[in-house]
């Protein structure tokens, strides 16, 4: 990890964090600071922060935080190096070409030179006298030649080392190809292509790499190994992050984009001309997906089967989709087909007609919520209308809240005053929860610093202290003098606030000013988060030095007591007494 730290420098300045930041999210100014909603997890308040000042970010929701770099290697699902290479050519600077370790990147290149070879492998088998059953398989199910193409669709033939014979031909190593995951290892020891006798779906990344493959087995072949196989995680795969048809459906789907369920779903729509279709990987939808597509698109439409396994798919996906800000909409299809078989039996208009119709949420929630209520009682009518006025108050559309609320009072014959009444009611009530709710999200990432530095647990009192010492230094990195004698990092406690202390007095000691930049290649953007909400934590203004020798002063009590053979944790109540005590220090300093 040695890019030189001048060039590092100078790509971070290049690529200020406000701009940067605002390609991707809608910042407000506050203060000296801006604010948006966080895209790294679901809020309606934004506590998603940029700190110009100090060129970092935090989120008080999810306590992700670092610089510019970690805020790209989010967002743009890349690791460090990458990150710095993207960020170099966005901004004109030129990275020395030796010098820096690119091992993990040459180790990715390997694995996509490798799919795409072997993708045109299987694209070459099925196009040959031998490959004819697969070629026929695809056109009887409808597919033209062209869109086959188009997805690059192939096929593996039935052996057990074809590929490895190709791929060795071709210079690859075994040990590479097993990185790929395109072969396996069997116990003896010997290696054999795991595709075998499949068609074969290459996946695309939005880059156009291909990063793996889904193969289908033959109609009455699947029971060994089952219908689906698909690439495993990879250096360059991870399927819970992907979604099939993405690399084609970016450029579609500026409105709108349908998530369906299965890869042919994908590819019999975009024949038909609907290009803004994706599927996920034989997964349930996650939020990675979701926040791949967000960046997109502003609406989302759910087809699904219309049976059990669909309507529950339908219920955790728009869960997730509900704090995105994205719209979303559920399509059922009639007679429990899948998209491919609709658009076959009824054609595309039917088949955009039934886009178009599509059920708003809310009006699918209207649908759900009357499911085992019995309506021709007046009971049933009763138990209903609570439901459904549930279901309204949840949106935050007073418009849509107006139509709903008329539509329901014209069918159940309810007066317009007394279910508007009960709406307003229920979203006061929302509206105090989703309050709390938030409030608890900002105060949740004091507590699940916890996960991240576990030792917490041994001295909480100590790790207090740590904290604030940390803190106090990171605003004045002047008051190092006054620390480093009686603080070298053996003291401190716990392994997080040790390891930041150790970078922290490493940049201090090499005459450098602690930004978060030094911190990003060696800390997680969790850890990260812990870091940037110290440095832009309360300040601990004229009392600092007062705070920062007593914070010496417990962390070396903690240490000795928890040396000492009396190993029995501080009670919680001496600590909380203890973090008051800081607490009134630093705030008479202010
Ligand atoms: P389906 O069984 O509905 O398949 O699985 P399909 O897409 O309709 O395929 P055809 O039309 O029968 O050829 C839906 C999706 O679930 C995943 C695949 O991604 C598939 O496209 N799946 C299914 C697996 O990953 N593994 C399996 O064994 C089955
Ligand atoms: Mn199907």
């Amino acid at each position: 990890m040695a890019i030189p730290e001048d060039v590092i420098n100078e790509i971070k300045y290049r690529n200020d964090i406000e701009t940067t930041i605002s390609q991707y999210v809608n910042l407000k100014r506050r203060g000296k600071n801006l604010v948006g909603l966080c895209p790294f997890h679901g809020e309606k308040t934004p506590s998603f922060t940029v700190y110009p000042e100090s060129s970092s970010f935090y989120c008080f929701g999810c306590g992700v935080g670092g610089d510019v770099f970690t805020f790209c290697s989010l967002i743009e699902n890349l690791d460090y190096i990458e990150t710095v290479k993207l960020l170099a050519e966005r901004s004109g600077v030129t990275l020395p070409q030796d010098g820096y370790d690119d091992s993990m990147q040459r180790l990715k290149n390997t694995v996509y030179d490798i799919n795409r070879e072997t993708a045109r492998f299987f694209h070459n088998y099925m196009m040959s006298p031998e490959g004819k059953w697969a070629l026929d398989y695809y056109m009887q199910r409808g597919l033209s030649l062209s869109t086959i193409k188009h997805f690059g669709l192939g096929a593996a033939p039935d052996s057990w080392d074809s590929l490895i014979k190709h791929l060795k031909s071709k210079g690859f190593s075994v040990q590479d190809m097993l990185t790929a995951n395109v072969i396996g290892k069997s116990q003896k020891g010997t290696f054999y292509d795991r595709f075998r006798k499949r068609v074969m779906f290459p996946i695309i990344n939005i880059r156009g790499n291909v990063i793996g493959f889904s193969g289908r087995a033959m109609p009455g072949e699947d029971k060994q190994g089952g219908k689906y196989v698909n690439t495993s995680d990879t250096p360059v795969y991870k399927k819970s992050d992907n979604l099939f048809g993405i690399n084609y459906a970016k450029n579609h789907c500026s409105e709108r984009i349908v998530l369906v369920e299965g890869n042919m779903d994908v590819i019999a729509l975009h024949q038909a001309g609907f290009e803004n279709v994706v599927a996920p990987l034989g997964t349930a939808l996650t939020s990675e997906q979701v926040n791949l597509i967000s960046r997109y698109t502003k609406e989302i439409v759910l087809m699904l089967d219309a049976d059990a396994a669909g309507q529950k798919a339908i219920k955790r996906a728009s869960q997730l989709l509900e704090n995105t800000g994205l719209s979303v909409r559920v399509v059922l299809i009639p007679d429990g087909k899948d998209p491919d078989e609709y658009i076959k039996k009824n054609g595309p208009d039917r088949f955009r007609a039934l886009l178009e119709g599509a059920v708003s949420d809310i009006e699918y929630k209207l649908l759900m919520a009357a499911q085992d209520i019995n309506l021709d009682s007046d009971d049933g009518r009763l138990k209903y209308l609570s439901a459904a006025a549930e279901v309204i108050a949840a949106d935050d559309d007073v418009m849509a809240r107006d139509i709903y609320i008329g539509r329901l009072c014209e069918k159940y014959g309810v007066s317009r005053t007394a279910l508007t009444a009960k709406v307003d009611q229920l979203r006061r009530k929302n509206i105090r929860q989703r309050q709390k709710k938030e409030i608890n999200e900002i105060i949740k990432p004091v507590f699940s610093k916890n996960d991240l530095n576990p030792d917490k647990r041994i001295s909480p009192k100590g790790c207090a202290a740590e904290e604030s010492f940390l803190a106090v230094l990171l605003q004045h990195p002047d008051f190092y003098e006054i620390a480093k004698e009686q603080m070298p990092p053996e003291n401190f406690i716990t392994s997080l606030n040790r390891r930041i202390y150790e970078i922290l007095v490493q940049t201090l000691e090499s005459g450098r000013m602690p930004d978060v930049s030094v911190f990003a290649p060696k800390l997680t953007p969790a850890e990260l988060g812990v870091l940037v909400s110290l440095q832009n934590g309360d300040k601990a203004g004229q009392n600092a030095k007062t705070v920062l020798k007593d914070c010496i002063r417990v962390i070396l009590e903690e240490k000795a007591r928890l040396s000492s053979s009396d190993t029995s944790n501080a009670s919680v109540e001496d600590w909380a007494a203890s973090l008051k005590d800081i607490i009134e220090k630093k705030s008479k300093g202010n």
